[in-house]
């Protein structure tokens, strides 16, 4: 799997990860044997940087991961978590709680320190306190050699912007989502050359929209447009009709990007996973790519609401 590195923070990671949300029967219930058969596909196939929260399954998640990677040499994989969003409703960006949220995870993870540590879904509070006191308290846990790497994730632009304002200097990456696939592109127009200007790694989440461009029935907490579904059913039948799985453009597009350090994709199940490694060992199919593109135009970056009015 080839690598980039993330921003400045000295960290190599792959351009495919494996995000665990799925691991916390976010989509569909799961069994432990496809949890622990999925986390090891994923790192024999060379995403060895794994992406979960404690938000996740309410620490199913995390707790899965710390029963599949028994056993995996530490050093063979890198490992980020999240802090700050516990369920829909309860938020605690606290400095008390930070502390406290890693010291939890550490123990669900079974592991001694994370390799990237995330604000998650700051746009669910006022802002003001993320720089007023969550960073320094993120900042003490880094100094502390608990975590390599530090950052936040959110979905409006705004948010990334009105943070930016006042953290980026303190911080090593982000995490954005659901904003570069066939049908979003706005993470690498709109935040992207900020980015890249501080040298702040770009975390790409959601290659295939929380399911959106792939074939499997749409969760029903998904908040995209009735357009944009309905012109991503287009797409897929499409690609369906060249022989080629909706998912498998999505995931080659996204992973392509050369200034956005990796694409985080996720699954609870093994064959999913595997495909995607071979997907990636593929070029892309340019001439169906621009068909889809030409589909998705209309609604191109047509997103949603997430958090706070005030911070979308
Ligand atoms: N705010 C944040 O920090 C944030 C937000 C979103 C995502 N993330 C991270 O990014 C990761 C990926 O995002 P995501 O899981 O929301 O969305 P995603 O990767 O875009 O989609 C995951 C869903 O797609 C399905 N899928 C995967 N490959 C498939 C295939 N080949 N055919 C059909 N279905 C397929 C999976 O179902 P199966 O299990 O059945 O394969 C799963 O339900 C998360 O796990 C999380 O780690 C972070």
């Amino acid at each position: 799997m080839k690598t980039r590195p993330l921003g400045n923070s000295g960290l190599d990671l792959p351009i495919l990860s494996f995000g665990a949300s799925s691991l916390g029967a976010e989509f569909r219930s799961i069994t432990l044997e496809e949890a622990m058969q999925s986390t090891r596909t994923a790192l024999d196939h060379g995403m060895n940087f794994i992406d979960t929260s404690p938000f996740y399954g309410r620490g199913m998640s995390e707790i899965m991961l710390g029963l599949g990677l028994q056993g995996v040499p530490r050093d063979s994989y890198l490992l980020g978590s999240k802090l700050g969003r516990y369920s829909d409703k309860h938020f605690d960006f606290s400095p008390k709680r930070v502390e406290e949220s890693v010291h939890v995870s550490l123990q669900r993870l079974k592991t001694d320190h994370l390799d990237v540590l995330l604000l998650h879904d700051v746009e669910f509070v006022p802002l003001p306190q993320i720089w007023e006191e969550t960073i320094q308290a993120l900042i003490k846990v880094k100094e502390q050699g608990k975590v390599r790497a530090i950052g936040f994730s959110c979905y409006p632009l705004k948010t990334f912007h009105t943070v930016l304002d006042h953290i980026e200097d303190e911080i090593d990456c982000v995490l954005g989502y659901n904003r570069y696939t066939l049908q979003n592109t706005s993470f690498e127009t709109d935040l992207l050359p900020r980015l890249q200007a501080k040298g702040i790694g770009a975390i790409n989440a959601g290659p295939f929209s929380a399911r959106l461009l792939t074939n499997a029935p749409l969760p029903e907490w998904l908040k995209e447009p009735e357009e944009v579904k309905a012109a991503a059913r287009a797409a897929a039948k499409l690609c369906a009709d060249n022989g080629v799985d909706i998912a498998e453009l999505a995931l080659q597009f996204a992973c392509a990007h050369q200034g956005i350090t990796t694409t985080v994709a996720g699954s609870a199940n093994p064959k999913n996973i595997k495909k995607w490694a071979e997907w990636l060992a593929k070029p892309i199919d340019q001439s169906l790519l621009a068909q889809v593109q030409t589909i998705f135009e209309p609604v191109k970056n047509l997103g949603h609401n997430e958090g706070l009015p005030e911070n979308n």
